[in-house]
C-alpha cells in the first residue's frame, strides 16, 4: 500500500501489520497498524515512525512522495517501539531533519537508542510553523506513556494523537467509514479497554482541554488503525468510557480444574440473568485475558471464579487477575467465587486481596468444597441475584437532568 492522502498534501504512510497477534499481552485478533504521516509543505514533516520490521515499508510511502533527505522534520509522538522503532534508520535517511519530541521522550530514547540524537523538546503550547501551516502541541501524559504528544494542524482541523483513539485493527481500507461499524467500534473499545483504561481520568481531562482550546477538528489520525473522518463518533465514545458510566451487563470469568467452580460460574450466572442483567460467561480455556477485560469495560458486575491448586488461585485466573488489577476498572461490583479441596481459606483470602487491591466487593465470596451440592448451587444463584441488585445501583442508563 502506497501513501494515503488524508487531506491536502498530507499523507498516511505508515505499515499494516496483518500478522499481529499478541501485542504485550493483548490479543489482537484482527493485526494492527502503525500510521504515520507526512506532511508536504514548504517544509517536510513526517510524523511518527513504525515498528522497526515495517522501516523499509515506511521509507518506501515516503520515496513515493518525496525524497527521504528532503524532510526538515520528524515528530515522534510516542517513544513506544511500535512507533518509535525505526527512529534511527529514518535519521540515517534524512540527514537534515531535527527531531522533535517531549522531555520524557527523551529522557527515553537515550536508553533506547543511545545519546546523540538532534532532538528538540517540545511542551504544550508550542508551535511549528510549515510554511501554509503551524502545528501545535499538546503533551498527553498516559495516553499513552509519560511521553506522549497530540500534534494539531488547526488549518487543516486535524488531530494527530498517537495511541489514544486507536484500534488494532488491519485493514485494506484506511478511514473509519470504509470498514463496518460495528467491528470499528468493537476493536476500538478492545483497545479502550485494554490500552486507555487505567488512564480514564486524564482521558475526561484530556477531553475537557480539547474543548476549552476549543480545537475544530475534522479528522483524527491515530497511530493503530483507522482513520477517524467521522470523530465525532470515537469523542463521544471516549467521553463514555472515561466516565466508567457501565450498562445492565454482567461478566463470569472463571477457569476451572475438575468441572466444579464452572458449575458455581453457571449458577451465578443464571442468578444475575434472573435479576435481568445480560450476562457473559467466559471460561479461561477459550477467553484470552484482553477478551474479558473488553467485556468487563461497560459491565456493571464482574464475577471471578477459581479452584485452588497448591493453596493458591489457579494461574490462568491469578494472570487474569494481575491483568485486571492493572487495567483498574471502576465503578463495578465485584464477587469472587471458587471451589477447594483441603484448605477453605483461599478463595475468602483470594477475595480479601481483590478488596484490597481497589475492587469494589460488597458480597462475601462464594466457596464450595470439592463438588457444589445442590444447596450451594443455590447459594450461588442467590448470590448472582444479589450482584445484580448491588450492581443496578450504579447503573447510568441516562445521564441525570438538573433540577428545575
Ligand atoms: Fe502504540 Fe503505546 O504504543
Amino acid at each position: 500500500m502506497a501513501g494515503v492522502p488524508i487531506g491536502k498534501d498530507i499523507y498516511w504512510v505508515g505499515a499494516v501489520d496483518w500478522n499481529l497477534r499478541d501485542f504485550h499481552g493483548y490479543r489482537t485478533g484482527r493485526g494492527s497498524s502503525y500510521n504515520a504521516y507526512l506532511i508536504l509543505d514548504e517544509k517536510k514533516c513526517l510524523v511518527d515512525t513504525v515498528k522497526s520490521p515495517f522501516t523499509g515499508r515506511l521509507l518506501e510511502n515516503i520515496s513515493a512522495l518525496v525524497k527521504p533527505g528532503e524532510i526538515d522534520y520528524i515528530i515522534s509522538n510516542h517513544l513506544e517501539l511500535d512507533h518509535s522503532g525505526a527512529i534511527l534508520e529514518i535519521l540515517r535517511h534524512c540527514p537534515k531533519a531535527r527531531l522533535l519530541a517531549t522531555g520524557h521522550w527523551i529522557e527515553g530514547a537515550e536508553k533506547y537508542f543511545g545519546p546523540g540524537l538532534p532532538v528538540q523538546p517540545v511542551k504544550t503550547g508550542d508551535t511549528l510553523s510549515l510554511g501554509r501551516r503551524t502545528l501545535q502541541f499538546i503533551e498527553a501524559p498516559m495516553l499513552h506513556w509519560p511521553d506522549s504528544l497530540f500534534t494539531y494542524l488547526p488549518e487543516d482541523g486535524i488531530l494527530l494523537p498517537n495511541d489514544a483513539f486507536g484500534q488494532h485493527y488491519a485493514a485494506g481500507s484506511r478511514f473509519d467509514d470504509e470498514v463496518p461499524e460495528a467491528v470499528l467500534m468493537e476493536e476500538a473499545a478492545r483497545y479502550y479497554a485494554n490500552i486507555i483504561m487505567p488512564y480514564s481520568n486524564l482521558v475526561a481531562k484530556m477531553l475537557g482541554r480539547i474543548g476549552e482550546m476549543k480545537l475544530d477538528i475534522r479528522l483524527i489520525g491515530p497511530s493503530h488503525g483507522l482513520i477517524w473522518r467521522r470523530p465525532e463518533k470515537i469523542l463521544a465514545a471516549y467521553r463514555d468510557w472515561s466516565s466508567g458510566r457501565t450498562r445492565e451487563k454482567a461478566v463470569v470469568a472463571y477457569d476451572t480444574m475438575w468441572g466444579s467452580t464452572a458449575l458455581l460460574a453457571e449458577s451465578i450466572a443464571e442468578g444475575l440473568q434472573s435479576a435481568g442483567l445480560e450476562t457473559v460467561v467466559m471460561p479461561l480455556k477459550a477467553s484470552n485475558r484482553s477478551d474479558v477485560a473488553a467485556e468487563v469495560l461497560e459491565a456493571a458486575a464482574v464475577a471471578l471464579g477459581t479452584p485452588v491448586l497448591n493453596n493458591l488461585p489457579l494461574p490462568s485466573v491469578a494472570d487474569l487477575y494481575t491483568y485486571l488489577k492493572g487495567l483498574r476498572p471502576r465503578k463495578k461490583q465485584w464477587l469472587a467465587f471458587g471451589s477447594y479441596g483441603w484448605n477453605r481459606e483461599i478463595i475468602p483470602r483470594f477475595a480479601q486481596e481483590m478488596k484490597e487491591a481497589g475492587f469494589e466487593m460488597e458480597l462475601p465470596a462464594v466457596a464450595a468444597r470439592f463438588r457444589p451440592d445442590g444447596g450451594e448451587l443455590a447459594a450461588a444463584r442467590a448470590a448472582g441475584v444479589r450482584l445484580a441488585g448491588l450492581a443496578a445501583g450504579a447503573v447510568e442508563t441516562e445521564p441525570k437532568e438538573k433540577p428545575e
